[in-house]
């Protein structure tokens, strides 16, 4: 018997649709979208567009609005580096996946970029205010995680897309934890880039994500190469979204996403449902066992992180492995939220509910834990 709760790194089990969709891809529609004209690359072409469709729709975007990526931290690449191509200063939160800090940082090692950290609060949520606080006249990106990764506290993005579009400073939210998981509308967040994998909650295979660019505002393409458009030119197209998807794309992959998406978003108010009522079950079960629960938040995703007395995170995740339970340990790579939780060294357990938990997967759980007491 095997128990996944592990969807902050990647949703599993996919649905049925999803894995259909691939090998649909791979024999009925395989073929280089935008390449050729002959009908089997159109077919292929008319799927890319669906797909696209479908991601744009889960974020409340216009289809041409959305790139694809390789997967959620090559589009926070695309957007960090794209956006700070002639350098600046970066205002970013201590709840940020290394996905987000670790091109900052190498930048700011090149001397191309200063960065300011913004901490959360005791509740686990950043108060926009401190954003505005670290803002300088030189900022070039505002940066925030929708829901940390660690905790699966709820940041305030629309605040603070309040915030930014009031200083006329660019914003970057990165989604990964949150899409699939919570109503995303990237017009009432007020961003001007929002970063997603396409294999967490929307379900899809890994190897696929994309960026949301606001209509009109346009980044530096940090890859360049054959787009099927504008061959004639040595330089990339202006046009979107060929502008930032160089080289043959991911089709099985993104056919997948596409049944994914929509799969995902059609579920999306009984997921949430489901999500919320295995959390508080969960959280209770912890509290009973006496866990140290890193869980401050009101607002928050399927997702919490712990420690069991005398413990190390590896030694529980570990044990439940040996009990059949897939969880995370460690940093989960966000290594400045666990300094602030002061779990730098211990790291915590990470358990993340999917769609496709039940009670009984908790159950479980708290049992297995029970033993280790
Ligand atoms: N970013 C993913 C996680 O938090 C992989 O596990």
């Amino acid at each position: 018997m095997e128990i996944y709760l592990d969807n902050a790194a990647t949703s599993h089990p996919k649905p049925e649709c999803v894995v259909e969709a691939v090998t649909e891809a791979l024999t009925l529609g395989n073929a280089n979208p935008g390449r050729s004209s002959h009908t089997r690359a159109i077919r292929a072409m008319r799927m890319m567009v669906s797909a696209r469709e479908a991601v744009a729709g889960a974020v409340g975007a216009e289809a041409e609005d959305v790139c694809f990526a390789l997967n959620g931290t090559d589009a926070l690449n695309e957007a960090v580096k794209g956006a700070l191509a002639h350098g600046g200063h970066v205002v970013a939160t201590t709840l940020e996946h290394n996905s987000v800090l670790r091109p900052i940082v190498r930048m700011l090692q090149r001397g191309q970029a200063e960065l300011t950290l913004v901490k959360p609060g005791e509740d686990g949520t950043v108060d926009p205010e401190d954003i505005r606080r670290a803002v300088r006249a030189d900022t070039a990106l505002v940066v925030c995680t929708h829901a940390s990764n660690v905790t699966g506290a709820i940041q305030p993005v629309e605040a603070i897309g309040g915030i930014t579009r009031e200083m006329g400073i660019p914003y970057l939210v990165d989604g990964a934890q949150a899409l699939g998981a919570v109503p995303v509308d990237v017009k009432k967040i007020g961003c001007q880039m929002y970063a997603f994998p396409g294999h967490k909650g929307l379900l899809g295979p890994q190897g696929t994500g994309g960026l949301y660019i606001q209509h009109g505002w346009d980044i530096e393409p940090i890859r360049q190469g054959g787009t099927g458009t504008s061959s004639h030119r040595l330089t990339q197209p202006e046009e979107r979204p060929e502008r930032y998807e160089s080289g043959t794309q991911n089709l099985p992959g993104l056919w997948g996403l596409n049944a994914g998406a929509r799969y995902a978003m059609a579920r999306l108010t009984e997921t949430m449902r489901i999500e919320a009522e295995l959390t508080e079950m969960l959280l209770m079960g912890l509290h009973e066992l006496g866990a140290e629960v890193y869980a401050p938040a009101a607002r928050r995703v399927g997702t919490v992180s712990f420690n069991m007395p005398g413990l190390t995170s590896a030694q529980v995740t570990d044990r439940l492995d040996g009990a059949g339970i897939c969880v995370r340990g460690g940093l989960h790579c966000a290594p400045l939220c666990h300094r602030d939780l002061g779990t730098y060294e211990r790291g915590a357990v990470r358990v993340s509910v999917g769609p496709q938990n039940q009670r009984e997967d908790i159950e479980a759980l708290l049992s297995a834990l029970r033993e280790m007491g």
